[in-house]
């Protein structure tokens, strides 16, 4: 890989339009394809201070200096995210995440070298370096090295982890392409970084470490599937992956509290063996306004439909594209085919169960 170093001379930088206490405009977002410049342009942002929107392999995020606390409550105000869910540090060589972290098991360091660069993320106690605010006040903090060349030099050049949380208004559908980020960022941020449809189309694998470092716990399926990570330890999935927590039940990961990837269509998910009762169900629903979202060669539906693909892996790649097309098409509502319940399915359907708000009908 080649490590582009940061010119020493200035760029000329997009200047913040307004500013007030709850939102910074910029009049124009720009969307630039990575090049050497628009790195360097990038990089020259994020060290003033600033929130640049980055291509990674699993969703676009939204990066700042992550030992900022001002460039990333920025962050937070361009999504509208509640200050107690944290953010992923996302770093580009080993010794980023000795800097920023303290405990870090064994374990750790083998599924790094197996899955860095990669989808996975993990918790480790933070150091006083990584500020509350980009830990939203917890004293651990989530870091991942991300599968992108560009993002992976960009870091580099800034010569700090970038804090990134999905780039998407906070509650919407994660952004896969620079276009659903501009659609959900536009004038909120100066520049998007378009490095073209993300590979895996869900966000990384969250993990924490149980029993002293010796176990892992799977707090948000990814591509990277408990399956995979069971080989190296004793993996369990956190109940909140398909569960719904209580009102006042304390999570450890604060982003299983909030409604999450909803499009403005009501989703709802249907479980099902049998093509022919799917067909019957939704050409009851033919009102013009309803879609069925499905895997893929299901035949007999009258109403309009989207496939997001045969494999879960595709399910996955589609997923949230397919449902922020809904909204394109204007749809009220939209039936959801429910994908597998394992490996790389049960990324897939923790997302879904939270777009569904839990609403699933089985026939
Ligand atoms: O693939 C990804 O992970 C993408 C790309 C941009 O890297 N990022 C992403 O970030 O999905 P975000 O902020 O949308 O989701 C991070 C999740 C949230 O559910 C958050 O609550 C959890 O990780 N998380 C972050 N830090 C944590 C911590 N210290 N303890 C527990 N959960 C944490
Ligand atoms: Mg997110």
């Amino acid at each position: 890989m080649t490590h582009w170093l940061l010119p020493t001379d200035r760029q000329s930088l997009p200047q913040a339009a307004t500013t007030n206490k709850d939102k910074v405009t910029f009049l124009k977002t720009e969307i630039k394809k990575p090049s050497y410049e628009v790195l360097c342009e990038a990089a020259e942002l994020i060290k003033n201070g600033e929130v640049v929107a980055i291509p990674t392999e699993t969703v676009y995020g939204l990066a700042a200096d992550a030992y900022n606390p001002e460039a990333c409550a920025k962050i937070f105000k361009a999504k509208g995210r509640p200050q107690d869910n944290p953010l992923i540090i996302h770093i580009c060589d080993l010794d980023m995440l000795k800097n920023s972290v303290k405990d870090i098991p064994p374990l750790a360091l083998t599924l790094a070298e197996h899955f860095w660069s990669g989808s996975l993320t993990m918790i480790f106690p933070k150091k006083d370096i990584v500020p509350d605010t980009t830990s939203g006040g917890l004293d651990t903090v989530a870091v991942r090295m991300p599968d992108n060349e560009d993002t992976l030099n960009l870091i580099k050049m800034c010569g700090v982890p970038l804090a990134a949380p999905s780039a998407n208004l906070s509650g919407s559908p994660s952004p896969t392409t620079a276009q659903h980020v501009y659609a959900d960022m536009n004038g909120r941020i100066p520049l998007i970084i378009d490095g073209g449809e993300c590979k895996n189309g869900v966000e990384s694998t969250v993990i924490c470490f149980t029993d002293g470092g010796k176990g892992i716990k799977v707090l948000r399926p990814g591509v990277i599937t408990a399956e995979m990570l069971s080989r190296f330890a004793k993996t369990e999935t956190d109940k909140n992956v398909f569960a719904k927590p209580d009102e006042n039940e304390k999570v450890i990961s604060p982003g299983v509290k909030y409604k999450h990837y909803s499009p403005k269509a009501d989703i709802t998910i249907v479980e099902t063996d049998s093509d022919e009762k799917l067909a019957e169900f939704l050409n009851d629903k033919n009102d013009g306004g309803t879609y069925g979202v499905i895997f893929g060669n299901e035949t007999g539906i009258e109403i309009p439909t989207i496939s997001y693909g045969n494999t879960a892996y595709e399910q996955a790649h589609n997923l949230f594209a397919v449902l922020r097309k809904t909204d394109e098409l204007g749809a009220k509502r939209a039936y959801v085919r429910c994908p597998e319940k394992t490996g790389v399915g049960t990324a897939v359907y923790n997302r879904l169960l939270r777009a569904a708000a839990f609403k699933t009908i089985i026939l």
